[in-house]
């Protein structure tokens, strides 16, 4: 373990799209119920991006209110990292255009792309930048329109996501608070299992539920308990357990084989259904004015690759 924690979260912002689409109203398009979906998932309503909104103006709007509440101007950032699967075009990246409308313009940009890992790998970049000295203020965003690549008519896939973004800013800090712990992974072999085309492509998302499923309850316990055993700390030093939000049974069968009590897992999925690379950074907002110095976060991020990614803060 390194003991200079390094990525001081100084201010989180998050942007959702402005539909707020219920599973009533997916009752009305698909022939689901909102029994199943309640159910089987936890989600009970989602966003979606509504006119003139996308991947890109969620990803500002977050950026502005992450920089407003760290009280940080847009020349100040000297790197912007964005993880995202679903940017509009190829070329521009999604963080050039987000440097440009803060105001953070001739400093480094770049996307990322690790699924709903891509927050947790984008975390584990950012910190080691800051540790090596390239950055001193890093703009870190997770964003997702996950509508730009589902096939809405799908019920299988089209119930599960939602659009979003959530931005951090990162300083390096006097090395007491921050990002002291990562672990990443990936295994190709099981790409098949969640595959999907850019935005536009006709390869719609398609998905083996269960073996997903599967995968998630065993990966969060396992990286969590990584994490813990490596840098000696116990679960009761952890104040909060972020996990990527794909569905609430999944989080709850995780927590459970953990033995981590629940009111220190954040769970938001019922709110704005799995928005991939944003759903870690979209729960900051709610937890930030509790987080208590000393104790621990531990963010866990899985996904499509397949990926997976944790990190542990200390607070
Ligand atoms: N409404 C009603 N019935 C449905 C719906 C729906 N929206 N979707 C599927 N069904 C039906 C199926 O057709 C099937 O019917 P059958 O038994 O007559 O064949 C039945 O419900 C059961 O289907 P399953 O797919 O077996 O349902 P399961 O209990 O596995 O739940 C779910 C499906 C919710 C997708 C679950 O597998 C899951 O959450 N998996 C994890 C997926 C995930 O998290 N992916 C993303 C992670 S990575 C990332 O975020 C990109």
């Amino acid at each position: 373990m390194n003991p200079l924690a390094a990525g001081r979260i100084a201010g989180v912002g998050r942007a959702l799209g402005s539909r707020v689409v219920t599973n009533r109203d997916l009752e009305l398009l698909l022939d689901t119920s909102d029994e199943w979906i309640s159910s089987r998932t936890g989600i009970r309503e989602r966003r979606f991006v509504g006119e003139g909104e996308d991947c890109v103006s969620l990803a500002v709007d977050a950026s502005r209110r992450a920089l407003s509440h760290a009280g940080v101007e847009g020349g100040d950032v000297d790197l912007v990292v964005c993880a995202t699967s679903t940017a509009p075009e190829a070329v521009p990246s999604v963080a050039s255009q987000v440097g440009e409308a803060i105001g953070a313009c001739g400093v480094g940009a770049m996307d990322l792309g690790a699924a709903c890992a891509g927050f947790a790998y984008g975390a584990a970049v950012a910190a080691s930048m800051l540790r090596s000295g390239l950055a001193t203020t890093i703009l870190l965003v997770g964003v997702d329109e996950l509508t730009s690549i589902v096939d809405l008519e799908d019920r299988a896939t089209s119930i599960l996501f939602g659009d979003g973004a959530g931005a951090v800013v990162l300083e390096q800090g006097d090395g007491s608070s921050g990002f002291v712990d990562h672990v990443l992974g990936a295994d190709g072999r099981f790409a098949p299992l969640l595959r999907a085309g850019h935005p536009g492509s006709p390869q719609k998302l398609r998905q083996n539920g269960r073996e997903v499923f599967r995968f998630a309850t065993k990966i969060i316990p396992d990286l969590v308990e990584k994490l813990l055993v490596r840098n000696g700390i116990s679960l009761d030093q952890v104040q909060y357990l972020i996990p990527h939000q794909a569905n609430a049974r999944i989080i709850q069968a995780a927590v459970r084989r953990l033995g981590m009590p629940e009111e220190r897992v954040v769970i938001n999925v019922d709110r704005y259904g799995n928005t991939s690379a944003a759903s870690i950074p979209i729960s900051y907002p709610d937890i930030y004015d509790e987080m208590e110095p000393g104790r621990y976060i531990i963010t866990v991020g899985f996904g499509g690759g397949l990926t997976w990614a944790a990190n542990l803060y200390r607070i």
